[in-house]
């Protein structure tokens, strides 16, 4: 989401008149992108407001931004902040170029926010939103051929730790008709891939009239679409409703990802109940084995959160029990944090030491390096298809000898990491690889 809107900002300041760099010595403005997720993240922008602060004192007319789920949950708090001259939220963003423009938050105090955040958005502000999506241009997408598209905003499902709720406001499906015509003029403009974005996005419903639109229905109308050849969606939420229905999409459709992002959270049902996910460990496992029956070759993905208040050895033990069940191709592992406003934080008290949960975060990793290993074992010599993002991050190993044969990086339908040695001009594009060594994460190849 947030690649998302920053994507958009770029782009909006760019038809305003702007120009990006990428050094801050440079910025006339500096905008910070925010996200509320966890502590540490938020820790992250204010050493980096810090930063900009201290810059500031030599350079007093830059003006610098803080945009995004922080802007929207500290508001004025952030407004005071000596390096900040305007904040921003995920519901104002179209306003962008013209907050920096008139230039007097600072002045008034008042930070440009939804006010009752959980108040739905009026069907004028909602059209603001969907203008703001669709006028962007495909040079500011930050992977070449690849493109995100949001289907719905928002969320209503209030898990007990999650702060999203409280700063992306209620749940709205955007129109289909916006989001095909938006996937219909990304085809042209040559986008290959398009990744449907939501919190819930399996909970994807629009209703008009008679007819209940869901995410089979969205992917249905995206696989006609000519010239788009991948479609992928994240991120899913383990529930009945629907679920069959997009499988069978993705089964019927060739340009559907095997792909599947459905995270479980916690392995314990005590702990599931805390968090307020409404299904049992047993229930998110036949989840699995219908999408399974369905999809064979699916590749899934999780998230899982460890050290949530009351976590015992023994609900820790039923986590690893879950994964090593449900055999991921990765999953990402994170330390429970308490988000301010969230039931969990106001309820219950954060009872796990920091060390007991770096320690099973750790153990967590080791586990599912290991089934991600022998998962990707499977694929030696094997040839996939990878749609190419470009060149490796490893510079090391893009020397100058390498120039016209550099280390470059894609993904495949089911989302794993393919690297392979090949000429820059791929980018963006989908090659054939035979893959010839495996790590956990990453396959290794060679160009077709
Ligand atoms: N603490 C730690 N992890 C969290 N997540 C969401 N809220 C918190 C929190 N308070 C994780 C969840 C979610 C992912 C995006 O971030 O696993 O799926
Ligand atoms: Fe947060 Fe739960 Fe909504 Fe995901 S489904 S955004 S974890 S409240």
């Amino acid at each position: 989401m947030n690649k998302l809107d920053t994507a958009l900002v770029a782009s909006a300041l760019q038809d305003a008149g702007f120009e990006l760099t990428e050094s801050v010595k440079e910025a006339d403005v500096v905008l910070i992108n925010t996200c509320s997720v966890r502590r540490h993240a938020e820790q992250r922008v204010f050493s980096h407001l810090g930063h900009l602060k201290h810059i500031k004192k030599s350079r007093p007319d830059m003006m610098v931004g803080v945009i995004g789920c922080m802007a929207q949950r500290l508001g004025e708090e952030l407004l005071n902040h000596d390096a900040v001259d305007f904040v921003c939220g995920p519901a104002q963003i179209s306003q962008i170029a013209e907050l920096i423009a008139n230039d007097t938050q600072r002045k008034h105090k008042k930070p440009a926010i939804t006010e009752r955040i959980r108040e739905k958005l009026t069907e004028e502000q909602n059209r603001a939103l969907d203008d703001f999506e669709c006028a962007y241009g495909i040079a500011d997408r930050q992977i070449p051929g690849q493109a995100y598209v949001r289907v719905m905003r928002g969320c209503d499902n209030f898990c007990s730790y999650c702060v999203v709720p409280y700063v992306r406001g209620p749940e709205v499906s955007r129109p289909p008709a916006a989001v095909i015509e938006q996937i219909k003029k990304l085809a042209e403009a040559g986008i290959k891939q398009v990744t449907l974005l939501g919190q819930k996005v399996n909970a994807y419903k629009y209703i008009a009239g008679e007819k209940i639109y869901s995410l089979a229905d969205l992917l249905a109308a995206a696989s006609s679409i000519n010239g788009i050849e991948w479609l992928k969606f994240v991120t899913s939420y383990p529930t009945e409703e629907f679920f069959d229905d997009i499988l069978q999409a993705m089964a019927a459709s060739p340009k559907v990802c095997s792909y599947l992002h459905i995270p479980a959270q916690s392995g314990s049902d005590k702990i599931l109940r805390a968090m307020n996910r409404h299904y049992t460990a047993g229930e998110y496992l036949e989840l699995l084995d219908e999408a399974r029956k369905i999809v064979p070759d699916i590749a899934v993905a999780g998230d899982f959160i460890v050290g949530f208040p009351g976590e015992t050895e023994e609900d820790f033990q039923a986590t690893i029990d879950l994964i090593e069940k449900t055999r991921y191709k990765n999953c990402f592992i994170f330390k429970y944090s308490p988000r301010p406003g969230t039931t969990a934080d106001k309820k219950l008290a954060d009872t796990v030491p920091l060390q007991v949960k770096k320690r099973r975060n750790t153990e967590l990793l080791a586990v599912q390096e290991r089934i991600s290993d022998e998962l990707s074992r499977e694929f030696l010599g094997k040839e996939v298809k990878v749609l190419v993002k470009g060149l490796s991050k490893k510079p090391h190993l893009n020397t100058a000898a390498d120039r016209d044969n550099p280390q470059l990086l894609g993904r495949t339908a089911g989302d794993w990491i393919v690297v392979f040695n090949g000429p820059t001009s791929l980018t963006g594009k989908f090659v054939s690889v035979k893959i010839t060594k495996t790590a956990p994460l990453t396959l290794f190849g060679e160009l077709i």
